[in-house]
């Protein structure tokens, strides 16, 4: 009886420690490589990596969400297994994070192809010794989003000129009601945007929300986070020139064309953090 408990306890023991141990680790070196995975455009197949194979013919969003690492580290899982696979990459020096895809072996540790690494090491340190020393965690590919979201959408641009006007609230904007009267401080901390998604254009619903918008399209995959003041009539955002369309259309492809097509999510504005005042969102 006293055995068959104890080898009870001690499975659960290995389990815990097994699944811990498989989830993260600590100080593990990273080294540099060159996938080049922007310059074969993301494609696994031409860049011939290990993964390429079983993950290869994933779409193409699938396979540019994250920057491509290759995964050693006897902790976690190897071979074909650990494809495909995210990792929350923590640089033990500086505090730099990022979450990379698997996408190969590595003979130990974690393999970064070249632009993650080098945003990863911010202090030049890891380039100095030749790898860096980091902490990682197994993370959720796709994390459901914070809030509502919408892929694909169209984002126009107004001028809403808020640095010019000191980021007053137009009188027209649907907002300006609800929220015009508020700190300058709220007002000026994000971007400004009008919605019109599928949220509707109620402002006691939408009047001070957030969202995180994200331009897919250029080489560098650029986000911006805005605030809604106002509502719109077409497409599912009017984003404000300067504080929300020009910073995620780096290439102006986006003026170009006379609109973004972009994905955006509901996210907290974490106001209470830097304001004295708590608004109910
Ligand atoms: C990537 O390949 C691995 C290994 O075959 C597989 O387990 C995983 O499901 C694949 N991931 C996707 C999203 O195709
Ligand atoms: C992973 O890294 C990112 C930085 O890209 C960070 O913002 C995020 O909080 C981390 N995610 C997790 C699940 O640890
Ligand atoms: C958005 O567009 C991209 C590129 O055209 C496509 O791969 C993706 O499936 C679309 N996503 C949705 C949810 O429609
Ligand atoms: C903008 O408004 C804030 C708050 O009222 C004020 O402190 C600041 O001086 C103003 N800035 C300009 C350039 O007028
Ligand atoms: C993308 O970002 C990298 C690194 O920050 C930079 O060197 C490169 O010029 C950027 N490319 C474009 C097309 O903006």
């Amino acid at each position: 009886m006293g055995r068959s408990v104890m080898s009870v306890s001690l499975l659960v023991l290995v389990c815990l420690v097994g699944s811990a141990a498989a989830q993260s680790a600590e100080n593990v070196n990273a080294y540099k490589v060159y996938y080049m995975a922007e310059q074969y455009d993301w494609d696994m197949n031409a860049a011939h990596v290990y993964c390429a194979d079983v993950n290869g013919s994933n779409s193409y969003e699938w396979r540019s969400k994250y920057y491509w690492t290759g995964f050693g580290d006897p902790n976690g899982p190897s071979g074909k297994a650990a494809c495909g696979l995210c990792v929350n990459v923590t640089n033990t020096a500086t505090g730099d994070q990022a979450t990379v895809r698997i996408v190969a072996t590595s003979n130990s540790g974690l393999d970064l192809d070249e632009p993650i690494f080098h945003k990863l090491d911010s202090d030049g340190q890891g380039e100095v010794r030749g790898h860096l020393v980091v902490d990682y965690k197994f993370v959720d590919c796709d994390p459901e989003p914070a809030g509502p979201s919408e892929s694909n959408v169209t984002a126009y641009e107004t001028d809403y000129a808020p640095i010019a006007n000191n980021w007053t609230y137009p009188s027209h904007a649907a907002c300006y009601a609800k929220d015009g009267g508020k700190p300058f401080e709220w007002r000026s901390k994000y971007g400004w945007t009008g919605y019109c998604g599928k949220e509707g254009t109620d402002p006691e619903h939408i009047c001070g929300k957030c969202l995180k918008v994200t331009n897919k399209a250029p080489a560098n995959v650029s986000e911006v986070t805005v605030r809604i003041m106002d509502t719109c009539g077409l497409g599912a955002l009017e984003l404000d020139l300067e504080t929300g369309f020009k910073p995620i259309d780096p290439d102006r492809q986006g003026i170009h064309d006379g609109h973004l097509t972009v994905d955006y999510e509901f996210v907290n504005c974490g106001d209470e953090l830097d304001s004295p005042l708590v608004y109910s969102q």
